[in-house]
């Protein structure tokens, strides 16, 4: 079958070929694949920023937002040939740490967890995989074009059930949320807001195209101006912070409302440094009892919440996410990001 791989941490090498096709171990289904978001994280890999090949190789197959279809699966499992499914991302460590053994393996301790696609197990990039049972998750039939967005959701599941633990620590009820970018992540936390019935804000560079055009179908707020003068006027509750931009995390930092939590979910690159007045960010955070918190992964019971969201949104709405649809060999073009562009997704032709 083929498959994409790269190699990780050597830049340009991503490349279409044929590996033997994989066989479903006990436990496992054998799935075809039909469609692989691609995110940020495996364009990172593809310029050889990150990732881990399996122990004792040198290539990894690429993709982790996947959808494909069972062919088999075993008899005493909830599955069967022809249900829709998407693949769980991470694993538990061997060890396994407190975190992993209480299936809790998105708060890994250790940092041995491998993540299919980008540490160190095999990704979802390919005509055939297999999956565990367990790590598997069934889509409603009715997803079938837009179920590769059930990855980043269940990633923005979390993110809002940390806000939501958080904000439990005292009485709760917040008015406003600003989500910072207009990529997947930003607005699929936008929608999770929308359906929480808050008042939704959205800031992002882009003036026009689709990313305001979602945002508006939402029944939320664009902006495209600053960042302090947004935050200034909205005085968010929460924000959910999407772009992993040095500043922008800075001034969400400073920039909600007394009780305030901003939820960091963009992975910036390190090395840019800025120069900020972190006493002030302090005073600020201290005398409001503001709280910032990071969230990655997501476990099983996040990947549920994310399947009963997108169960519950506009089908019409989540497709406009999706800006650019190509057939898998032509991954090189949608490993670059372009202009306008929300969720790119490669069709995996059967
Ligand atoms: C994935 C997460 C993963 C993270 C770090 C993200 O792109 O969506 O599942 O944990 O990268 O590897």
């Amino acid at each position: 079958m083929r498959a994409l791989t790269v190699e990780p941490l050597k830049p340009g090498t991503a490349r279409i070929e044929d590996v033997p096709d994989p066989v479903a171990g006990p436990g496992e289904m054998l799935v075809e694949g039909l469609a692989l978001g691609v995110c940020g994280t495996d364009r990172e890999i593809a310029a050889g920023e990150y990732g881990w090949a399996p122990p004792g190789r040198d290539r990894l197959v690429l993709g982790h937002e996947s959808l494909g279809r069972v062919r088999t699966a075993p008899a005493d499992s909830s599955f069967a040939p022809g249900d829709l499914v998407v693949g769980v991302v991470r694993r538990p460590d061997p060890e396994p740490c407190g975190a992993c053994a209480h299936g809790e393996f998105d708060m890994c301790r250790n940092g041995r967890y491998t993540e299919r696609g980008i540490k160190e197990i095999d990704g979802y990039g390919s005509e055939l995989w297999t999956v565990e049972t367990g790590y598997a998750v069934k889509l409603d039939p009715r997803l079938a074009d837009v179920g590769m967005l059930m990855e980043p959701m269940s990633v923005v599941a979390k993110a809002w059930e940390q806000i939501e633990k958080v904000g439990a620590r005292s009485w709760f009820e917040p008015k406003r949320v600003l989500v910072t970018g207009a990529g997947p992540i930003g607005l699929l936390a936008a929608l999770l807001g929308a359906q929480r019935g808050l008042e939704v804000h959205v800031l992002d560079l882009a003036t026009e195209g689709p990313k305001p055009e979602a945002v508006e179908a939402l029944g939320a707020r664009y902006h495209s101006s600053g960042m302090r003068e947004v935050t200034a006027r909205i005085e968010p509750d929460v924000i959910v912070e999407a772009t992993g931009v040095s500043s922008l995390v800075f001034e969400a930092m400073a920039g909600t409302a007394s009780y305030g939590i901003v939820c960091l979910t963009g992975v910036s690159a390190a090395g840019r440094r800025i120069s900020v007045d972190l006493g002030a960010a302090n005073r600020d955070m201290v005398l409001e009892n503001d709280v910032v918190v990071g969230s990655v992964n997501a476990n099983l019971s996040h990947y549920a919440a994310a399947a009963a969201a997108l169960a519950e949104a506009d089908h019409d709405w989540l497709s406009r996410l999706i800006t650019r649809r190509l057939p898998l060999d032509r991954f090189a073009e949608a490993l670059e990001a372009g202009p306008h562009d929300i969720k790119v997704v490669l069709d995996i032709p059967q």
